[in-house]
């Protein structure tokens, strides 16, 4: 071979290389048979191919995927892409019928329908698994409706709340989550076989026929849009990257509460590591992660909607790479969500520091101050004024608020100089967390209330 030879084939193969997406695409192989079984029954039931041919390229189709999945199938760079290669080997096995699938399509809204079957496939199991995670949150909720914990804003001590609605808040995500999975679900149930290239089709095709056959509610409405419309998987992107923060705001619980300075939670030598030269550590490497992994999910979100912002209608070649963040991301949160329910469920929840920690930082100030505003008819401004003397009081004698007897109470401020005994029992922590009790708050009686309602959501 000469020297210009070597390099001619050299680009040659490079250019493959650049140009394929085949090697990752493959992914999408049981979509892609999917659809053009799909595809051959609507253009037999239309006459456009005979019902030999279809029966040979449907019995062909199923070859090819019992090949892919038995590991027999061979994947080769120069065919480009998964329904390149579907179709070659379908070819190679019936001869000539193969050739008549693509009538009246085109690879533009083939890939389209097969992405779209992908994402919504993935977002029922998503979702389904999210409805789990909801259920383990519900179910630690309920062992812990009357266990105090502090609540906080800006990190810090705040308000007793119960540890059950701490749970339920994040329920309350998932859930949201579940629902964001749900609705795209709906909106993106159309099918783009038929668009063809970017203008429709000649053929009598019937898109109808072939959205009913492909469990979608109806076909999508205009080809040039459908052919490089990628809305669908923007949307699980964003999905998963919400959910994903949500993954990730309480694994950042988890590991601040496992330390040693919080020491609420312990989590189970199964879910936490060792240090290679710091024998007595105990590393929260499992949150740590899921915290870590939300980063390649919002990439993957913006890398999207980068590909995406400067394209003119219809396909480009740039959508290819709209492929594997998807993937990597429906990965992502599959074994995220996966591992975050094991670890909570197999959390080791430390009740009496959590309580202790409540009496550090006068968690039932805003009950002395309400209680001032509701018996004594003032101001709420003034009320702060008073409460504050005697959260500088009970600082002075080395106190929480919660501990201090009424005579010493009496003495912070001329205010409550006369101030009645009942207001010990306001301060207490426990009544303080009990008084919360408007809806969708705190009290136990009120947590226990929103836990029923997740219990009938979840039936
Ligand atoms: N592999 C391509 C992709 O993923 C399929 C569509 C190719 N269409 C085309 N006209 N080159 O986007």
């Amino acid at each position: 071979m000469s020297q210009n030879q070597i390099l001619k084939n050299t680009n040659a193969q490079l250019l493959d290389e650049f140009n394929a997406s085949v090697m990752f695409d493959k992914e999408l192989y049981s979509q892609d048979i999917q659809g053009s079984i799909a595809h051959s029954k609507m253009l037999c039931l239309q006459n456009i191919i005979n019902i030999e041919d279809q029966e040979k390229i449907e019995q062909g189709l199923l070859k090819v995927r019992k090949e892919i999945e038995d590991g027999t199938f061979e994947w080769k760079i120069e065919y480009e892409d998964i329904h390149m290669a579907v179709e070659n080997r379908l070819t190679q096995i019936i001869g000539d019928a193969g050739g008549r699938l693509h009538t009246a399509r085109s690879r533009n809204d083939q890939v389209a329908t097969d992405f779209t079957l992908y994402v919504q496939d993935k977002s029922i199991v998503i979702k389904e698994k999210l409805k789990t995670l909801v259920e383990t949150f519900v179910n630690i909720a309920s062992n812990h409706t009357t266990t105090l914990i502090p609540g906080m804003t800006h990190l810090q001590h705040a308000q007793p709340i119960n540890f059950g609605f701490h749970m339920l808040a994040y329920a309350n995500m998932f859930q949201r989550d579940y629902e964001r999975f749900e609705s795209s679900y709906a909106r993106n149930n159309k099918c783009p076989l038929g668009s063809a290239a970017l203008a429709g089709t000649p053929h009598n095709i019937d898109r109808f026929k072939t959205a009913e056959l492909l469990g979608f509610d109806e076909p999508t409405a205009c080809a040039l849009d459908t052919s490089s419309n990628r809305d669908f998987a923007l949307e699980i992107l964003f999905n998963i990257s919400t959910s994903m923060m949500h993954i990730s705001r309480i694994s950042e619980e988890l590991i601040l509460w496992s330390s040693y300075e919080f020491g609420f939670v312990k989590m189970s030598d199964e879910y936490a590591t060792t240090s290679s030269i710091m024998p007595q550590k105990k590393n929260p490497d499992v949150p740590e992660l899921l915290r870590g992994k939300t980063g390649r999910c919002f990439g993957n979100l913006i890398s999207l909607l980068t590909v995406m912002k400067g394209l003119p209608l219809a396909y480009n070649k740039d959508t290819q790479e709209d492929k594997e963040g998807v993937f990597d991301s429906v990965k992502t949160i599959e074994i995220s969500i996966d591992i975050l329910d094991a670890v909570m469920n197999t959390l080791i929840i430390n009740v009496d520091t959590m309580e202790k920690a409540c009496k550090v930082g006068h968690l039932s100030a805003t009950d002395l101050a309400d209680y001032l505003v509701q018996k004594a008819d003032m101001p709420f401004r003034t009320a702060y004024y008073i409460t504050k003397d005697v959260v500088a009081l009970a600082n002075k004698l080395n106190k929480d608020m919660s501990e201090l007897t009424i005579q010493e109470l009496r003495t912070a401020n001329e205010e409550v100089a006369n101030i009645d005994e009942e207001i010990i029992s306001y301060l207490d922590l426990r009544n303080s967390m009990n008084a919360r009790t408007s809806f969708g708050s705190t009290s136990t009686e009120q947590t226990k209330e929103q836990i029923e309602a997740f219990r009938a959501w979840l039936q």
